[in-house]
């Protein structure tokens, strides 16, 4: 195995972990938010925030595991500020920037935050597995 694969399934492998870490977030918070027993809010609050690391620590190590990636398969990661076209990795990776991180509960705008975030992950996860253009 050459070293672009060996980081390429790392990173691939870690991708998958933020997509678990968003969607155990979405559904700890979203439980916590229907209960009414104080002590399940706290136990569901508790596990979120458990989520919440996964969600805050894995993608700058995504980041870094995909752009070295990119540099081992010598992809143009830049796109155009590399003099290439625009493909679906600089697309990917503006869209990844793009992700704010978010904290907070029952509050209209972190749930905004929140969605956009597990859309924009999947969007960038359809992109790498498709490389549409
Ligand atoms: C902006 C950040 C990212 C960069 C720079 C990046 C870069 C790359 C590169 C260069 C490849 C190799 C493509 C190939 O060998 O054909 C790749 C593959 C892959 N990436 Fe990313 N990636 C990023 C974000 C993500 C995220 C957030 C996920 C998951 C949610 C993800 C999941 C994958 C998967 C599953 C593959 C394997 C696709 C395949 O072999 O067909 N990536 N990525």
């Amino acid at each position: 195995m050459d070293l672009g694969t060996i980081l390429k399934v790392a990173h691939a492998v870690l991708g998958v972990w933020i997509v678990a870490g968003l969607v155990g977030r979405w559904v700890t918070l979203g439980q916590a938010a229907r209960s009414t027993d104080i002590t399940a809010v706290h136990t569901l609050l508790g596990l979120s925030a458990r989520f919440e690391s996964m969600v805050i620590r894995i993608p700058p190590v995504v980041l870094l595991l995909g752009v070295a990636t990119a540099i081992a398969q010598g992809r143009p990661f830049l796109g155009p500020l590399q003099g290439a076209p625009i493909d679906w990795l600089f697309v990917s990776i503006v869209i990844y920037l793009s992700i704010l991180p978010v904290n907070g509960f029952r509050d209209r705008v972190v749930l905004a935050a929140h969605v956009y975030e597990l859309a924009a992950i999947v969007v960038v996860f359809v992109l790498m597995i498709t490389k549409p253009f």
